[in-house]
């Protein structure tokens, strides 16, 4: 019985996990499988390098020359951004090997052609890596939940912003400090834009649309926003009310509409996000069967990311085609926002004066910020008209402590 071959793309934190774990558990591989897991290549950028691989597999620069190899099952690409990763897999899938990625910038921009010419050449994809890290999310949506329709999920899906949001409240550190303290540790980049502004987070996100939902909203019409306005005033007085502020990627389906958006936002100690502290990732989703259910873990390094890679393996090799209905959204009815709403909000630098009486006050937490109840078109049309203020959703249950404004007001 012939071994399974498989090719790694990039030799960094990934690709390196990858190869050591497929290493480490040759025997769990090989009884699951029926077959050994060998790695025949590994692509890489800087020869000059020093790796360590094993003396009897080809290390090259050169795509053309892994393609040649007489036997390729499985292609594993581990490389930073969509070129030349997309061209390599398209060339990957084309000669019949299944293709594993970790790349979400290059999978949410191409995942759906990756997809479809898989399909013609009847090999799979697998993704997990692409999103959260180390938790299953893709494969509990894909496996688990092929009856279930979707209605909501909810995600913490940066590990980075995560650790900086938890640093501010915890040490009380500005944003620029807490985002050293990341770099410090590996968390973040040396430019962390991607991290800190929101953009891997958007990027994990369509990806889960697709899996969820089958499609994904218009870019153009997701509320993208990072953490760099948040300052240590909001967090503390957020804090007085036990609300903790987290990054928060969310898709929510009612009827023929979906929203997307990716931006900071409250959460209560019921939500359970109330505790996904650090770098940890979490996502919840909610079901029309099952309710909710909430996943957390290691969203990125080398042996989470590595598992959610491993796992794909299997998937792949055991050829479990997704039947992914995949297209983007282009009807503007699909993509109407749903801001009619009444929600609760926290509002910093909201005076008195400037509420009207559409809207609700509900709690004064410091003379600068309040919470109150209003639709979100509301909120604009206020923030159009004051600059300073800012305002963020608040999710899960929140109870005020005070019986009315006056007792609240003379609690201050
Ligand atoms: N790090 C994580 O925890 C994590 C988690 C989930 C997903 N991901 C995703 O996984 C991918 C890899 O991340 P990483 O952290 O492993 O990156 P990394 O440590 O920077 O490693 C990237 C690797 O790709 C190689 N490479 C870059 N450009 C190449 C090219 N044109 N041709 C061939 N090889 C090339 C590099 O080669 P040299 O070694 O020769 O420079 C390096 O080995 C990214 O798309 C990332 O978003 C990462």
């Amino acid at each position: 019985m012939a071994d399974i071959k498989v090719a790694i793309l990039g030799f960094g934190t990934v690709g390196e996990g990858v190869y050591r774990t497929i290493h480490s558990h040759e025997e769990e591989l090989t009884a699951v499988l029926g077959k050994k897991v060998e790695v025949a290549a590994v692509l890489i950028k800087n020869k000059q390098k020093q790796r360590n691989i094993s003396e009897n597999i080809l290390i090259t620069t050169d795509f053309e020359e892994i393609l040649s190899l007489p036997q390729l099952d499985v292609v594993v690409e581990a490389i930073v951004g969509k070129e030349p990763t997309f061209t390599f897999l398209k060339k990957a899938i084309s000669k019949g090997c299944h293709i594993i990625t970790a790349n979400k910038e290059m999978f949410a921009h191409h995942g759906k052609e990756l997809l479809e010419l898989a399909k013609k050449n009847n090999v799979s994809v697998g993704f997990e890596a692409t999103v959260a890290g180390g938790i299953p999310i893709i494969q509990t949506i894909r496996q688990l939940l092929k009856i279930n329709q979707v209605r909501q999920i909810q995600g913490i899906l940066n590990g980075t912003s995560n650790f900086i949001l938890t640093e501010m409240r915890e040490k009380k550190h500005s944003f620029a400090a807490a985002l050293v303290q990341a770099q410090e540790n590996g968390y973040a980049e040396a430019d962390p834009t991607n991290d800190v502004e929101g953009f891997d987070a958007f990027y994990k996100t369509m990806i889960l649309s697709k899996i969820a939902f089958g499609i994904e909203p218009n870019w153009e019409e997701v509320e993208r926003e990072g953490i760099t306005s948040i300052s240590i005033d909001h967090i503390e007085a957020a804090e007085k009310l036990g609300l903790r502020f987290k990054h928060i990627a969310s898709l929510n389906r009612e009827g023929s509409h979906l929203v997307g958006s990716v931006k900071p936002a409250l959460v209560t100690k019921s939500h359970p996000f109330y505790h996904v502290e650090g770098v940890d990732n979490a996502v919840c989703v909610q079901t029309d069967i099952v309710g909710r259910i909430s996943l957390q873990g290691p969203g990125a390094g080398m042996f989470p990311t590595a598992s959610a890679v491993i796992e794909d393996l299997v998937y792949v090799v055991q050829n479990q085609h997704s039947n992914l209905k995949l297209y983007h959204a282009d009807n503007d009815h699909d993509l109407q926002k749903i801001d009619d709403a009444k929600e609760l909000w926290f509002v910093h630098g909201l005076k008195e004066n400037m509420i009207n009486s559409q809207i609700t006050w509900i709690d004064q937490i410091t003379e600068e910020a309040i919470i109150i109840q209003a639709t979100k078109q509301e909120l604009e049309q206020l923030a159009a008209k004051h600059e300073s203020i800012r305002f963020f959703s608040i999710l899960g249950d929140y109870e005020t402590k005070n019986k009315n404004k006056a007792e609240a007001l003379a609690a201050l």
